[in-house]
């Protein structure tokens, strides 16, 4: 099994395709043993520190658990609860930290603010998103992918539908290209992901023979794809002042059952990382459906609670990958 030792998890790029796919490998192995009841603990007397600056659900609760599974503890701090930022600078915690803890993890705002506290703590860390990259979530979704398309991850094609500018539209198209996958990124041109992340991407296609395909054109883009795939159209840290403006320009990009018939694969399966504004079950719904009268924005209710709905294993992956990810670095041998 894949052992990188010492490695930080900052971004998908920093792997070779081969380190990747070893880690959705070894997550597999991972989700298989603790399944069986046959998990081994290699994270025993291990400590890892859980920064959020941002609220989760899934990726503190994934590594939360993931961390008890294989006998390390975790402390979590809350985006209220620690200096770092305020009284504090990134690179001062990390080199406190670092003295107290086997690995880090971090969600904020900046990649830099990462790829910082990775400079200077002298043990591994993870990115557990930042504005530009979601790479745990990759892991996940690259597994869920894997467990509900029997051809090969360099054989299976997606359609992201969305904001593509922002982390999980980056970071599919940069982790389809590592993988070798077929991606369409399907939304009004205005967003796109910005040109260094599609150059970066297409550099990395040349040499795993990834196709990368842009189109406002939804029947062009989803046309006989394995999966959609989309994402929250105001992200977190995002104001409310964007909504008027960002739900007038996707609205026609809703995932819709007819995107799902448009795509002629009966079988074609959704994928979506969570939180999804499906229904008026939320706040933010109840707000969006008083201001704008809509029940529903990226994905509607319907395909969100259809059988081609994945998404609740590709939350349950977020485990077993962030798992792969902290074994692999911190683990024994
Ligand atoms: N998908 C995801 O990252 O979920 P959380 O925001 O709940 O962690
Ligand atoms: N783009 C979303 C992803 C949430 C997991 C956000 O950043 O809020």
């Amino acid at each position: 099994a894949i052992h990188l030792p010492g490695r930080h998890f900052l971004k998908e790029l920093d792997f070779t395709p081969e380190e990747f796919r070893g880690l959705i490998d070894l997550a597999a192995e991972l989700k298989a043993a603790k399944k069986a009841g046959t998990e081994v603990q290699r994270l025993r007397g291990r400590n890892v520190a859980l920064i959020f600056e941002k609220a989760s659900t899934r990726t503190r609760c994934a590594f939360e658990v993931a961390a008890a599974d294989q006998g390390a503890a975790t402390t979590y701090i809350d985006p209220a609860g620690s200096h770092i930022g305020k009284k504090e600078s990134a690179k001062d915690t990390a080199r406190v930290l670092g003295r107290m803890f086997d690995g880090i993890q971090y969600r904020g705002d900046a990649q830099d603010t990462v790829e910082e506290l990775a400079a200077h703590a002298g043990v591994p860390v993870f990115n557990g998103l930042t504005d530009d990259w979601h790479p745990t979530q990759m892991l996940a979704d690259a597994l869920t992918m894997t467990e509900h398309c029997e051809r090969p991850l360099s054989e299976t094609s997606f359609a992201y539908l969305g904001d593509a500018r922002f982390n999980m539209g980056n970071s599919y198209l940069v982790t389809a290209a590592l993988l070798g996958m077929d991606v369409r990124i399907v939304a009004p041109r205005a967003f796109w992901p910005a040109d260094e992340v599609l150059a970066a991407a297409r550099k990395t296609a040349e040499t795993t023979g990834a196709r990368l395909h842009l189109t406002e054109d939804i029947a062009e883009g989803v046309a006989g794809v394995d999966f959609v795939v989309t994402d929250v159209w105001v992200s977190m840290g995002e104001p409310k002042e964007v909504w008027d403006v960002r739900i007038a320009a996707l609205a026609p990009y809703t995932v819709t059952m007819d995107v799902l018939r448009a795509t002629g694969n009966p079988d074609v399966k959704f994928l979506h990382c969570l939180p999804a504004f499906h229904d008026l079950g939320t706040e933010v719904g109840r707000e969006i459906h008083e201001r704008y009268g809509l029940r529903e924005l990226e994905v509607t209710d319907e395909v969100f609670e259809s059988p081609h709905s994945v998404v609740f294993d590709e939350a349950e992956n977020r485990l077993h990958t962030i798992k792969a990810v902290l074994v692999a670095t911190l683990g024994d041998a």
